[in-house]
């Protein structure tokens, strides 16, 4: 893998409103770093900007305003370069249906201007590579959503492009292909030092696949870090506990230093960081007071958590009076 000596992208402000007034605030001023070889994710509700951000920087729409610079080349000034070195997967299949999956690789290969015969070589490979292989020469209307997902970053990838763009490359697929779809990220970092930006809806795949993860909320950045920083930062991790009646959860109470409790569902709710230490911990201390739960649950962060704890004081967007106005 290259050592990741540059930026592969970088945003500051960007700012991108929709209706006839500007009205609609779709990106409040969005500012991004990423390293070159890394893996990028934007993690965001529908609605948040995500497609937006991507468009923006693929030079597929124009932002309103701020500026960013993408694989080396000005967004302002050079986007054909940036085009050049980008590869972009919608988050809409842009396969064609009617051609096989040999005839959408080799159409891609010919607005790439790459000549029949490299063309052709590139094409085989990504269909060796993707398991698509037998699928070649069957019509893409013939194709599972996971067959079509593998074809479309396949497209992306004919191109050899440095930066690669997937807009929420795994929603809609099953947990194989999901899965199927992670290796395959990873091996374009690890094997060509790609840099990849990707948006998604999923805690978990962000966390899988990224270096580093932004969430993005109503046009905003309203978190950033590793995984592990952001988990840290969402509180919502607990350990619950049933008790068979109001004695035994009335006891436990008492042992535990900050607990939530409820009376009626006779559970108690311990924060815990999901960690096997504190689960021991916790069946401890029950153990050494003679105190036995009935059930025992755990519960670790996950994308709600993320969203009610990151947006819980947020004015409503559909509030017409919290709207902002453009600031062009
Ligand atoms: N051409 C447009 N005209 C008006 N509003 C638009 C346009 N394109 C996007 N929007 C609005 O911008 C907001 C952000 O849309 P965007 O597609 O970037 O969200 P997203 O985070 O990708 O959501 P999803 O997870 O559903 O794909 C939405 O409220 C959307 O309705
Ligand atoms: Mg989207």
């Amino acid at each position: 893998m290259n050592p990741t000596t540059g930026t592969a992208v970088s945003a500051l402000g960007l700012r991108k409103a929709y209706g006839p007034g500007g009205e609609k605030v779709v990106l409040d001023g969005v500012d991004l770093t990423i390293p070159e070889g890394t893996v990028f994710a934007l993690l965001g509700p529908n609605g948040a900007g995500k497609t937006t951000t991507v468009q923006i920087l693929s030079t597929l729409i124009e932002a309103d305003g701020g500026e960013a610079q993408v694989a080396g080349h000005d967004l302002a000034t050079d986007a054909d370069g940036i085009r050049a070195a980008i590869g972009v997967t919608g988050q809409f299949a842009a396969v064609d249906n009617l051609l096989t999956a040999e005839e959408n690789l080799m159409l891609m290969a010919d607005l790439q201007h790459l000549d029949r015969t490299e063309g052709r070589r590139r094409g085989a490979r990504l269909l060796e590579r993707f398991d698509l292989a037998e699928a070649a020469r069957k019509p893409v209307s013939t194709f599972s959503g996971g067959m079509r997902r593998k074809l479309d970053l396949a497209m992306t990838l004919v191109g050899d492009p440095r930066v690669i763009f997937l807009d929420e490359p795994t929603t809609g697929l099953d947990p194989r292909s999901r899965r199927t779809m992670w290796e395959i990220i990873r091996g374009l970092v690890a094997d060509q030092g790609v840099t990849i930006f990707l948006t998604t809806q999923y805690l978990e795949e962000a966390d899988q696949l990224a270096d580093r993860i932004a969430v993005l909320d109503h046009g905003t950045i309203v978190a950033e870090g590793t995984a592990e920083e952001l988990k840290r930062r969402m509180p919502g991790g607990h350990i619950r506990l049933r008790f068979a009646d109001a004695a035994q959860l009335e006891a436990a109470a008492g042992l535990f230093a900050s607990v939530g409790r409820d009376d009626e569902e006779l559970t108690l709710h311990i924060p815990s960081d999901g960690g096997i230490p504190t689960l021991r911990a916790v069946l401890d201390i029950l153990d050494d007071s003679g105190i036995s739960a009935e059930s025992l649950t755990v519960h670790t962060p996950d994308l709600d958590d993320v969203f009610l704890a990151l947006t819980g004081n947020r004015e409503n967007p559909e509030n017409p009076d919290s709207r902002k106005v453009n600031a062009r």
